[in-house]
């Protein structure tokens, strides 16, 4: 087993995470951030962070990818932001009355979202895509809703029920839930003509998968004939798309958007947006049962909206999406060439749209692999990389491309080493990462 890391040490991050496992389940307060999705002891714990640099207590620098599981896009420590988070919270963040803000940033937001006429801010995107379901069913006294088969959309029952981590989640919190294929019209149609469905959630986009010609509108127009109300979730493609989200870049209007993560540039907001007549419904505006739509202490607290407005300015007045892209667009070129030198295009490969790219690792019989990712990551964390993507930023520089590709080159002479031999053994220093939604705490159970 090796030992070294390239010079660096890990041994108070190793110290830290054994303290963390003491007094936080998981170690950490996501799953998709735990101490198993990284190297076994070479689980950074960081103290900082400046564009798309980070640093941990040992002194490791890194270049970040993935930043904030995509919710920092204009980098960390962007000052216009946190100058704007500065000013707001001088002057008090939470109060028994609305704020000049909320209105400023829901008039901000409607001007980016124009297929949106109300919205309504929150803390998690969760939050609002579970209050998305609930007006859909509201509207449409239905129960039943059809959700694509992507990632991830809420940590509430209703979704989180249809994954293998649904220890405490009654079953009929699940029974109302079907999954539909993504670019599979007729997946959906089955769904929407076999019984009442209330709302169809799906992402537009994923990093994976772009609609094929004339998908989404399909989806619309199936909506639209079953009476069926189209939810869209820009968590990921809101900012990063564009501003306007998926649903601006492929011209195809939802009833109701969820939003969050970069809105606030890592400030935690969320926004639930989407059609006047159906919105009212939790407003004071209906004469129907008004439902209990996104009231929360926190939802208006001063600073996110501040932060989100300097968001909004960063996205009128510059250009972070093409900064991102054109980031990501050298990455992808130089990591493609680099596997090509090594033979291992085939092995390690780049995927996505340029400010979303993520890897797929493979093994020797070319079978995408959780070893083969893992040695990936150890050697670029060795290197000076952190990143379980290569998900971009507006910060990430040419110099910080050039260093990753360097890092990358590196990482894939120990890789081929893995491919020759057909196995990771001797190479990878402990157990491979694990999928972050998963029944049981094997195969990486910390004693
Ligand atoms: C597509 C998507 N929807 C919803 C969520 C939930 O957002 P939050 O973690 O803010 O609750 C996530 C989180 O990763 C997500 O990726």
């Amino acid at each position: 087993m090796r030992t070294d890391h390239g010079g660096r040490s890990f041994a108070q991050s190793n110290l830290l995470q054994a303290r963390l496992h003491e007094v936080v389940p998981g170690g950490a307060h996501t799953y998709a951030r735990g101490p198993d999705q990284y190297p076994e002891f070479m689980t950074p714990i960081l103290v900082r962070g400046n564009g798309c640099r980070v640093w941990d207590v040992d002194g490791n620098e890194f270049v970040e990818y993935g930043m904030g599981l995509r919710s920092v896009t204009l980098g960390h420590g962007y000052s216009p932001v946190v100058d704007a988070v500065r000013r707001a919270v001088a002057d008090g963040i939470s109060f028994s009355r609305p704020t000049v803000h909320e209105l400023a940033a829901a008039e901000d937001f409607l001007s980016l979202v124009p297929g949106a006429d109300m919205v309504k801010f929150a803390k998690n995107g969760s939050d609002v895509t579970t209050a998305a379901v609930k007006l859909a069913r509201a509207v449409t006294g239905r129960r039943r809703i059809a959700v694509c088969d992507q990632p991830f959309f809420s940590t509430d029952d209703w979704f989180i029920g249809t994954t293998p981590m649904a220890a405490g989640i009654p079953d009929d919190a699940r029974q109302d839930t079907a999954r539909f294929r993504y670019n599979d019209l007729a997946s959906l149609a089955e769904i929407l003509d076999a019984c009442d469905v209330a709302c169809v959630v799906m992402e537009a986009a994923t990093a994976t998968a772009e609609p094929q010609p004339g998908y989404l509108e399909g989806v619309r127009a199936l909506c639209d004939r079953t009476g069926t109300l189209l939810v869209f979730d820009e968590m990921i493609t809101g900012f990063r798309w564009a501003a306007g989200g998926a649903q601006s870049v492929y011209s195809v209007t939802p009833d109701l958007s969820c939003w969050g993560k970069a809105m606030g540039n890592g400030f935690p907001l969320a926004a639930l947006a989407g059609r006047r007549e159906y919105m009212e419904l939790g407003g004071l505006r209906t004469d129907r049962d008004r439902v209990f739509l996104l009231s929360t202490t926190h939802g208006p607290e001063t600073a996110s909206l501040a932060a989100f407005r300097a968001v909004a300015d960063a996205y009128r007045d510059d250009d972070p999406v093409g900064r991102m892209e054109h980031a990501g667009r050298l990455l992808a070129d130089g990591v493609r060439a680099a596997a090509a030198r090594h033979g291992l295009g085939e092995y390690l490969e780049v995927v996505g749209r340029p400010s979303c790219l993520v890897f797929v690792t493979r093994d020797a019989e070319r079978v995408p692999s959780q070893a083969y990712r893992t040695l990936f990551l150890q050697e670029l964390l060795r290197r000076g990389v952190l990143g379980q993507s290569f998900v971009t930023s507006a910060a990430h520089t040419e110099t910080d491309v050039e260093l990753t590709v360097a890092a990358v080159e590196a990482a894939l002479m120990v890789y081929r080493r893995a491919i020759d031999r057909g196995s990771v053994a001797g190479l990878l220093c402990g157990r491979p990462v694990a999928p972050a939604i998963r029944r049981t705490a094997e195969p990486r159970r910390v004693d």
